[in-house]
């Protein structure tokens, strides 16, 4: 699948560009095993980047003009670095100039065209937005020498986001992207970007990935209502306990001492946060001990949170949940990423994933008329330069 997409980008470069492209990079999308909604609430998350792709072919021009082919959009779009980059109604294109705007701070300022194609669904909630900003940010750190770290990579993705696209996103997905490793879980501290990379082997079990198809953009989901009712739920907290300093440092005893002030639905939201937290250390432990029932507890319970209480699921996604919950062979259901719509994850036993699809697929059909998709992903490596040509 991946060469096929590496052939497919360098074959529309060609066509285009009337030359073989000079470089090819490939980013990645990401799972995340669990952490969800807690990586803007000073949380702990546990990404991995999957074999789910974007390929970018370039070849770099020699002065400040950059082409950008969205192929699978079939749209164009040309611009000039020294012209002020703003942000315009294309939103594929806000992702790059995003992250181009602050590449043009660190230096950038020779041009390039650029071809992409991708493997990553959109609105699935598998980060393709993550993977075009980083696999930018990434592909012009390497062409023009800038100097940057990955960390600062990611941070450049997140930053896109922010400015040019209006999502206050967290780093969970960037980072994931960026740092991603084959086989390996990252457990990041989404306060200081320490992490370590855990060993993602679930013996028996796999990890399916069920796609409600149900699409969604944070833009106008509720994601940053989410965070706006998280940061005014911790001021009450402060408030109260002054030794409280970021929801890390925050005991459910304390919340439920504040039902009154923070009222229902903030009290739901910031409790949420504070298991979310603790289950995500439960689940590092889970894994390390190879304990899969253990973890499938945890992500069943991750569910129920961003299900009742930071409500961000939808009936679609509950409906699958509780289905995959009901066969003996599934550990553990949740839905994945900011919610809304987008995959389910799902912690099941190998050989059983075929069965359970075919039953879950009619069912889902059944219920909404609508054809669900299912992806065994393998944990990878994340964004790369693929080779010189
Ligand atoms: C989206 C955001 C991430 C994270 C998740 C929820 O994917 O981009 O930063 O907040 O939602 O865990």
């Amino acid at each position: 699948m991946k060469k096929k997409l590496i052939q497919h980008t360098s074959e529309h470069f060609k066509k285009v560009f009337h030359k073989a492209p000079e470089h090819l990079f490939l980013s990645p999308g990401r799972i995340n095993i669990i952490g969800e909604h807690v990586d803007y609430n000073d949380g702990f998350v546990m990404p991995a980047a999957i074999n789910k792709y974007i390929c970018f072919a370039i070849s770099k021009n020699a002065d400040s003009h950059i082409t950008l082919v969205a192929q699978d959009l079939d749209e164009t779009y040309q611009l000039d670095l020294n012209d002020e980059l703003k942000p315009v109604d294309k939103m594929w294109v806000n992702y790059i100039l995003g992250a181009l705007h602050q590449l043009k701070a660190k230096g950038l300022n020779q041009g390039c065209s650029i071809v992409f194609s991708s493997t990553i669904p959109m609105g699935a909630g598998l980060s393709s937005s993550a993977a075009l900003e980083c696999g930018i940010a990434y592909a012009m750190n390497k062409l023009f020498d800038l100097g940057l770290t990955k960390q600062e990579i990611a941070l450049i993705g997140q930053q896109s986001e922010h400015t040019f696209v209006g999502v206050n996103c967290g780093i969970m997905d960037q980072f994931a992207s960026v740092f991603g490793k084959k086989n390996k879980v990252i457990k990041l501290d989404c306060n200081t970007l320490e992490y370590e990379y855990y060993q993602a082997d679930f013996k028996k079990y796999s990890l399916l990935l069920l796609d409600s198809n149900v699409k969604h953009t944070h833009l106008t989901s509720g994601y940053n209502v989410r965070r706006q009712e998280v940061e005014r739920g911790l001021a009450i907290i402060k408030q109260h306990f002054p030794e409280v300093k970021t929801f890390r440092d925050c005991q459910e005893i304390m919340l439920l001492g504040l039902k009154e002030q923070l009222g229902e639905t903030i009290f739901k939201r910031c409790h949420f946060v504070v298991k979310e937290i603790q289950r995500v250390q439960e689940a590092a432990e889970a894994i390390n001990r190879s304990d899969f029932k253990k973890l499938g507890q945890l992500l069943s319970e991750t569910h129920q949170g961003l299900s009742e209480e930071y409500e961000v699921s939808c009936p679609e996604i509950d409906f699958l949940v509780h289905a995959l919950k009901e066969e003996k062979s599934v550990l553990g259901a949740r839905m994945m990423g900011g919610g809304f719509g987008g995959c389910s994850i799902n912690l099941i036993e190998k050989g059983s994933e075929k069965e359970v699809i075919n039953k879950v697929t009619k069912q889902y059909r059944n219920q909404f008329g609508i054809q669900l998709k299912a992806y065994k992903v393998k944990i990878s490596k994340g964004t790369t330069k693929y080779k010189n040509n």
